[in-house]
């Protein structure tokens, strides 16, 4: 009886447990085994169920996937109308957004494929650079599904120590290891009738995918310590950071799990891809800091918006958010490069008179007490500042006030204390011209 030969945690290929040939073979030899088999024990029952059970499930699997994808074959091509009408579209049919923001058309596709993956109970695997909203998508397919109201269960699968992660899952029986001094519930069976979220998946060591992978194929679990079966009725999302595909190829990944877990599969492109999305971003994040920290926002001068337009933000979403807190803790009604952090500020002429002063050197080198100091230091950063400025608009003033966010006679009176003429720095662009 081939059916019954086949090992009970043996993952069907990636091909089989998702296509119509595969199926109607393994329905074949459980046929064939029914059909010649004179007498059956109790266990070799069991197993028959268990195995019929499974094929339901990828039936069922299949069936979703196929309903999946003929919904959006049917749908009229988003991608053609503006991001504006996509987002709209989102709202008039009461999307979730969780707090997601932003226009992007990338942004926009993956939250029209979690719109439509949420209400089956299809996994999802999603994945994207640190800092792209992994998370934050997550919520969203959970908000948007029929579970909505059942509990979602966050595990970071990459902070679990190797020899907890079966307890920490699957739960353990009182007295199952040293230290198990009760019986304990997993997270499976804490999300049972909920969601899942397996953070940092590709984080996972071997042997907890095999257990993963178990758990996927058979819907139940066995708390460490306990023989007993326990059936968990839970919907997995899963998010990464890492390219599992490569990880597949290095083995370092089982590519049965990947492929159970990656039925929707969703990439959330990094912010360099989605720029226009920053100011959005910025003024959404400059709001939300000003509440928590019980100020008003905080204005940005050009200089500083210019240079937030153009960053690479490497820990994407959230850094770019961390920066905004970062300013509207420092700065006064005005922020300006100098609020950013320091590794990431630009590398300007007043830094260069900074350096000078704490050298001790040039500015500061006369003075005769701290405060005569402070001040000749203050008045020869904003010397640079102002000429500096000057440089970039050409010498004209009235430019030079709207960049500053300034009041024009006021920064007239700067420019005369400072002897600056701003016919000099015009004459200096026409030379350059
Ligand atoms: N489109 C978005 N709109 C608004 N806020 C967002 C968006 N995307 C991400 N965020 C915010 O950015 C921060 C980081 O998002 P999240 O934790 O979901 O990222 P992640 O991809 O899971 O990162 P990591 O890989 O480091 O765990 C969170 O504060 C989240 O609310
Ligand atoms: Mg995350």
């Amino acid at each position: 009886m081939k059916i019954l030969d086949q090992p009970e945690e043996s993952a069907p290929s990636p091909g089989s447990a998702i296509s119509y040939a595969g199926l109607i073979e393994k329905i074949e030899i459980l046929r064939s085994t029914l059909r010649w088999s004179s007498k059956l024990e109790r266990p070799e029952i069991e197993k028959l169920l268990k195995q019929a059970s499974s094929l339901r499930d990828e039936v069922m699997q299949l069936s979703h996937k196929e309903r999946f994808v003929q919904a959006a074959v049917a749908e009229p091509k988003r991608v053609d109308l503006t991001p504006g009408a996509r987002r709209q579209g989102l709202l008039e049919r009461s999307f979730i957004f969780e707090g997601t923001f932003g226009d992007n058309p990338k942004l926009l596709e993956a939250l029209e494929i979690a719109e439509k993956a949420a209400p089956t109970d299809l996994p999802v695997l999603i994945d994207g650079e640190s800092g792209t909203g992994k998370e934050l998508m997550a919520k969203v397919i959970h908000a948007n599904g029929s579970r909505a109201d059942k509990p979602y269960i966050s595990v970071n699968c990459g902070a679990i120590p190797d020899n907890l992660l079966e307890s920490e899952l699957f739960g353990h029986k009182k007295g199952a290891f040293t230290g198990a001094s009760n019986d304990r519930k997993g997270k499976f069976e804490s999300a049972h009738t909920g969601t899942i979220f397996l953070d940092e998946i590709g984080e996972l060591p071997l042997s907890g995918q095999v257990k993963l992978l178990r758990v996927l194929e058979a819907h139940e679990i066995q708390r460490v310590g306990s023989d007993e079966p326990i059936a968990v009725d839970t919907r997995i999302v899963a998010a990464t950071n890492r390219n599992l595909r490569q990880f597949c190829d290095e083995g370092r990944f089982r590519e049965d799990l990947y492929y159970r877990l990656s039925v929707i599969h969703l990439t959330l492109p990094p912010l360099r891809e989605r720029r226009d999305e920053i100011p959005l971003l910025l003024a959404y994040f400059g709001d939300e800091a000003a509440a928590t920290l019980k100020r008003r926002p905080v204005k940005l001068s050009p200089r500083l918006r210019d240079f937030l337009k153009g960053y690479d933000y490497r820990g994407n979403i959230r850094e770019l958010r961390n920066i905004i807190y970062r300013i509207a803790c420092l700065a006064g009604d005005m922020a300006d490069v100098e609020h950013l952090p320091i590794d990431i500020r630009p590398k300007s002429a007043l830094s260069a008179v900074m350096n000078d002063v704490q050298a001790g050197g040039g500015v500061i080198a006369g003075a005769t007490s701290l405060s005569e100091a402070k001040r000749t230091a203050s008045d020869e950063a904003e010397r640079a500042f102002l000429e500096r400025g000057l440089q970039e608009v050409g010498g004209t003033v009235a430019e030079l006030a709207r960049r500053f966010e300034m009041n024009r006679s006021h920064l007239q009176m700067l420019l005369k204390k400072h002897g600056l003429h701003s016919k000099d720095f015009r004459h200096q662009a026409a030379d350059k011209a």
